[in-house]
């Protein structure tokens, strides 16, 4: 499974890829607006710079609801770095987009993703990722990784090469059960994922370890 960080602040990109495990980095128009970036030179600027820290795909946002605005804003964003995925939301115009985009061989990452059906939509347009959003799912009543896994299995049963890029991520229970259903990719805040390290076992282990490296002194 690959980790993405899912936030626009460059000091948690910066900290997650310190750390070595980081494979990609997810945006979206909330994300950047928490850290103040606003204006269009910005905004394209941002991601430059997060292109600039990360060594893998950065997914950059559309704003527009029609296919020629996606299609003019996506193609500008695919201009500033081959690292940038083009993020679409999940209606029909979009659809049109990511078929429009996959026949250019420029990414696309299919969001805002609650079903089955759409997952399987986005696929047949040749997404290069679908997001289906575990956190709002579970908000919602449902079980988002049960959705998750649904898409995961009909991908890998149908064949398509469309990736299950797993978001809205809240903790760390979400990516464990990401990682066993088989979800290819998870993007989750750098909180979610540091809740990955720590174990009391492990500190009271490291105490006792160096304790007794110590008295043998
Ligand atoms: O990037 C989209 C998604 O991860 C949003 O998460 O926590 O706002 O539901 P959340």
């Amino acid at each position: 499974m690959r980790f993405f960080i899912d936030t626009a602040n460059l000091d948690n990109i910066k900290e997650a890829q310190s750390l070595g495990i980081l494979n990609g980095v997810t945006t979206n128009p909330s994300l950047m607006a928490k850290e103040g970036i606003k204006g269009k030179d910005n905004i394209l600027e941002h991601y430059k710079t997060i292109c600039e820290i990360v060594d893998g795909d950065v997914s950059a946002e559309v704003i527009s609801n029609d296919f020629e605005g996606m299609i003019r804003e996506g193609q500008e964003l695919a201009l500033l770095n081959p690292q940038i995925v083009v993020k679409i939301p999940m209606i029909e115009e979009g659809i049109k987009a990511i078929r429009y985009f996959s026949d250019k061989g420029i990414k696309t990452n299919c969001t805002l993703v609650f079903s089955l059906g759409q997952a399987l939509i986005a696929a047949q347009a040749g997404a290069t990722y679908v997001s289906p959003f575990i956190g709002r799912l579970d908000d919602n009543g449902q079980d988002g990784i049960q959705i998750v896994k649904s898409i995961v299995d009909m991908f890998d049963k149908q064949n398509y090469q469309t990736k299950v890029l797993a978001a809205s991520i809240r903790n760390k229970n979400h990516i464990e059960e990401c990682a066993k259903i088989g979800a290819h990719v998870v993007t989750a805040p750098l909180s979610a994922i540091k809740e990955l390290i720590p174990h009391t076992l492990t500190d009271i282990g490291l105490k006792k370890f160096l304790d007794d490296y110590a008295k043998n002194q």
